[in-house]
């Protein structure tokens, strides 16, 4: 047969995202027949183990009976090697070309994820090139590569990263994974906008009168704080999934649903918003409460560290269909619920001759990401009873309730079959993270610098009253909680 021939490289095997999120995910394809039986999936790290110790490590991520976990784990393999240096990559390229010449004559499918931080992806993105990448030429054969947020800290050193990689891996190899981008509503605002004749007429400034997109934890930083304070929620969040939920909403309808057409469209609209403003901004950092830890607390997070762990922002878009719309991105760590949403206000109705107050009664439209997806549309109706009066209610999607038979996927095993079929529709372009990092680059060296206060709040809040005022200026106004 011509199946592919496919190797998942999986590099940093041994770290936390790998356990978490990368072979959970690829053990998710491979139960629902997503990958071909043959598939290889070797670890590779600095890590001295051999196959079970890593098949022991990812063991208690694993779902499903030890028999489906064992199936599983047998096409897991380990190499040891380190990052720079010829050595380890020489190692890894041996086993790639053993592994291979099982089946020569079929096309051969090669993924490199990248588990690791971004500081060592120079590194190994020039081991993998130099030393492994001697892809036979059997036609269909491909070599791509996974890479993970952040990248770079600020729009130069993103730009440094995205040099560095290019010349190495064009563009069309290269997989930037926002996972934002996998989750099954994110995807769902770009068909519902662009399918519903309703919403076209609205969606613009003359009826909408506010957008929020938000995005709340219920924890902290949990030992993840070494890494969370040389970034920050504005790059750890803001930057990237918040910036790119506000380009599915504003972006105008791409010429067809071709990867490049649609990111045309996001790489258009994201360069249409002016920097942020520091007065435009709101940022917190949670305090010890309700029994529960500070930031600084975090043994790995310096005690006068003053990185934000909330921030609410206002954008502008500075285009026909938006100019004037305040868009509220606004997200937080160790808040009161954890929610991410997208919240559509339009304008109040003009003469509104009901009994009610006229400023509340707006229509609103939430998509609510998680947890349990839903779309609902806040309407003004007849509050049912012998009196006329108005009120709001929902005409309300839900989607456990909607599609009861429906397993709806996690982001990361979607993202990664897209990457297998040659699917780069959801990954970010070069082109996007330049133009999401000019949004907030200059207000990252504004924060850097300790020019912008930065406001406690105490764990499990909603976050700092500073933030209400935002919104109040943004004329979000709070109708009926749903
Ligand atoms: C990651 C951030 O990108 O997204 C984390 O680095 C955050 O800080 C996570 O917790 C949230 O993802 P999700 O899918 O749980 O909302």
């Amino acid at each position: 047969s011509d199946e592919l021939c496919l190797t998942i490289v999986v590099a940093g095997a041994s770290g936390d995202l790998a356990r978490k999120k990368t072979y959970p995910a690829l053990q998710f394809l491979f139960q629902h027949g997503f990958l071909p039986s043959n598939v290889a999936i070797i670890g590779y790290a600095r890590t001295d183990m051999n196959d079970d110790k890593l098949r022991e490590k990812l063991k208690p991520k694993l779902v499903g009976s030890d028999d489906d976990i064992d199936k599983f784990l047998k096409r897991c393999t380990y190499v040891a090697g380190s990052y720079d240096g010829a050595e380890g990559w020489q190692g890894l390229a041996k086993v790639l070309d053993k592994r291979e010449s099982k089946c020569s004559k079929n096309p051969a499918g090669r993924l490199y994820y990248l588990a690791l931080p971004p500081s060592v992806y120079p590194q190994v993105c020039a081991g993998l090139k130099e030393h492994c990448d001697n892809l036979r030429s059997v036609e269909g054969s491909w070599i791509r590569v996974i890479v993970e947020k952040p990248f770079g800290h600020d729009l130069q050193s993103s730009e440094q990263l995205a040099d560095q990689l290019g010349k190495l891996y064009p563009e069309h190899q290269l997989y930037r994974i926002d996972h934002y981008l996998g989750k099954e509503m994110a995807q769902n605002l770009f068909v519902m906008r662009h399918a519903n004749m309703f919403l076209a007429p609205v969606w613009n400034r003359t009826c909408i009168s506010n957008v929020q997109i938000t995005f709340k934890e219920d924890f902290g930083t949990e030992g993840r704080g070494g890494y969370f304070d040389t970034f920050g929620i504005l790059r750890d969040v803001l930057q990237n999934h918040l910036a790119q939920m506000l380009a599915m909403v504003a972006m105008e309808k791409p010429l067809s649903v071709h990867p490049d057409d649609l990111r045309d469209e996001k790489v258009k609209v994201l360069r249409c918003i002016k920097p942020v403003e520091p007065h435009n901004v709101v940022l917190g950092q949670y305090t010890a409460a309700n029994g529960q830890p500070g930031y600084t607390d975090d043994p790995t997070v310096p005690d006068d560290s003053k990185t934000p762990t909330f921030a609410a922002v206002t954008l502008y878009i500075d285009n026909d269909r938006w100019a004037g719309v305040p868009f509220v991105l606004k997200a937080g760590k160790a808040l009161n619920e954890r929610k991410a949403e997208i919240r559509v206000q339009l304008r109040a109705t003009p003469h509104f001759v009901f009994n009610g107050e006229p400023e509340s009664m707006r229509n609103e439209l939430v998509v609510r990401l998680q947890p349990d997806e839903a779309i609902y549309l806040k309407m003004i109706v007849k509050k049912p009873g012998l009196e006329f009066d108005a009120a709001i209610s929902e005409l309300d999607l839900d989607y456990s309730r909607r599609y009861p038979e429906v397993d709806i996927p996690d982001a990361y095993p979607r993202l990664i079959l897209d990457s297998i079929r040659g699917d780069q529709q959801h990954f970010v372009r070069r082109d996007e993270l330049r133009a999401a990092w000019g949004i907030f680059t200059p207000l990252l060296h504004k924060i850097d610098a300790g020019e912008v206060e930065v406001h406690p709040y105490p764990y499990g809040s909603r976050g700092p009253a500073e933030a209400d005022e935002l919104l109040a200026r943004a004329d979000f106004v709070k109708n009926v909680a749903y």
